[in-house]
């Protein structure tokens, strides 16, 4: 397939050029490239950029006595609509159990349904003599991603004992500890304060969770990752206070990896106003103020902010419904995965407010880097997979539920109207999307092995 005349885009070169995939590899990348090959695309007035990389979605999960409602066939697909090629999905250990099992049932789920590529991070939440023996077997899966949850107690959570423990192994394996940085008790009183006092509204749900507790345990973890010295990286993080502690860990010359999510740059904490429809945007951490989402677009810019991702975490309207007359039992996330590139491409790149590179940055080339996929994904490459992304930047086009592809009866963007629209996706060298239509199916997609962080 060659691919002709767009202007191909990395995070750090921008030419006009033709790219040349033979198999499911690039192979040249040149000025007019002999046009023998069987496909020829054309990308003329076009950009031709990395396939995204999303480090945060949750497919099939169960969570909060229901599923995330996006399988490894449905989420995947949406995102490859969106221009998303690879996602890296959470396996979640049950406490008392072992890591394996958890990786045995995922695999269940995810194993010939992919559309898209995968890989998995293993959220440990049950740290022990078994479970540490079993780390140095999931690096040899080539899951070299370990997350940890500072809240949910009772189901996720794990204390910082368990936390000084896993992240000492973890570095003895050279691997990456990842964390939902909230602090699980405080929230845990504040929530059994607002309900004891008939505050069962999803407004409870964000006043639950103030920007200290974020903040607080973001710095808690920080500090003890400067003392084992393993290799860091802060998931969804949503506020000034929390990205305070990462400028402030860069005084001692710590570097700690940080992912907001699309939604903490776009939407705000007005949503919760909205009696019931704000359970649509019941999340966690939750939405913030208009300062935060100021000091996460500059955090971008700064380098601070090396990741967007989505924190994809689907549930239908009936689902939401759980937590109707208890903002407590509202199952936690919201869809993103579909939208992630455009979104972050109309308001960010269209609107001036990031360069194109850093746009390539943010949304694959770091995470390939950090989550040890680079160079194979996350760039344009000679000798990468061929994981491309065409976009017409001027088209015009409007998100709605009724269009989108994931599994999920509501959009947290319904109406919005973007600017510049992925067209044309290609996976491994195969067409993916084209003309909003899917070209690859069910089971395309691969297991994505990873190694060390490269960054
Ligand atoms: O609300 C969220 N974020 N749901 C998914 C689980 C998590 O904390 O990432
Ligand atoms: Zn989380
Ligand atoms: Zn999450």
């Amino acid at each position: 397939m060659l691919i002709k005349n767009g202007r191909v885009v990395t995070a750090d070169s921008d030419s006009v050029c033709d790219v040349l995939i033979q198999d499911e590899i690039i192979v040249a990348i040149g000025r007019h490239l002999p046009d023998t090959a069987d496909q020829v695309i054309d990308a003329g007035g076009k950009l031709v950029l990395p396939g995204g990389i999303d480090p945060h979605v949750h497919l099939d999960m169960p969570f909060m006595g229901t599923f995330s409602s996006d399988t490894h066939e449905t989420g995947t697909r949406a995102a490859l609509h969106g221009g998303t090629t690879t996602v890296i999905d959470f396996v979640l250990q049950k406490q008392g159990h072992s890591l394996r099992e958890a990786l045995t049932e995922w695999q269940g789920r995810a194993t010939g349904n992919a559309v898209g590529d995968y890989s998995f991070h293993m959220a440990v939440t049950d740290f022990n003599e078994q479970t540490q023996a079993e780390i140095a077997e999931m690096v040899a899966e080539g899951i070299t991603s370990f997350k940890v949850f500072m809240a949910y107690k009772g189901a996720l959570m794990i204390d910082d004992a368990q936390l000084v423990g896993l992240m000492q192994e973890v570095k003895r394996h050279g691997a990456l500890v990842t964390v939902h940085a909230t602090n699980g008790d405080m929230i845990d009183t504040l929530i059994a304060q607002h309900r004891a006092q008939g505050k069962l509204s999803p407004l409870y749900h964000y006043l639950s969770q103030p920007e200290v507790t974020e903040a607080e345990a973001s710095g808690r973890f920080t500090d003890i990752a400067n003392y084992t010295g393993v290799n860091a990286y802060i998931v969804h993080l949503t506020c000034e206070g929390a990205l305070n502690q990462v400028r402030e860990a860069t005084r001692r010359n710590q570097r700690v990896f940080v992912e907001t999510c699309i939604q903490y740059l776009l939407l705000d904490a007005s949503l919760y106003e909205l009696d019931f429809e704000g359970a649509k945007y019941v999340m966690s951490p939750p939405l913030r103020q208009k300062k935060d989402q100021e000091t996460l677009w500059a955090g971008i810019n700064q380098g601070l902010v090396q990741v967007v991702g989505t924190d994809h975490c689907p549930f239908l309207w009936e689902q939401k419904q759980m937590g109707k007359h208890d903002f407590s039992k509202i199952p936690n996330g919201h869809p993103a995965i579909e939208h992630r590139m455009e979104l972050l491409f109309s308001e960010g790149v269209s609107k001036g407010r990031i360069s194109l590179q850093r746009f390539v940055a943010v949304t694959a080339t770091n995470a390939a880097k950090i989550f040890g996929m680079f160079p194979r994904k996350g760039t344009i490459s000679i000798g990468a997979d061929a994981d491309l992304i065409i976009i017409d930047p001027e088209h015009k086009h409007t998100i709605s539920a009724a269009t989108h592809h994931m599994n999920v009866d509501y959009s947290a963007y319904e109406g919005w109207e973007l600017t510049g629209k992925v067209e044309t996706v290609i996976l491994r060298g195969q067409v993916a999307i084209q003309d909003e239509q899917a070209h690859v199916a069910k089971g395309y997609g691969q297991f994505i092995k990873r190694g060390p962080t490269f960054f």
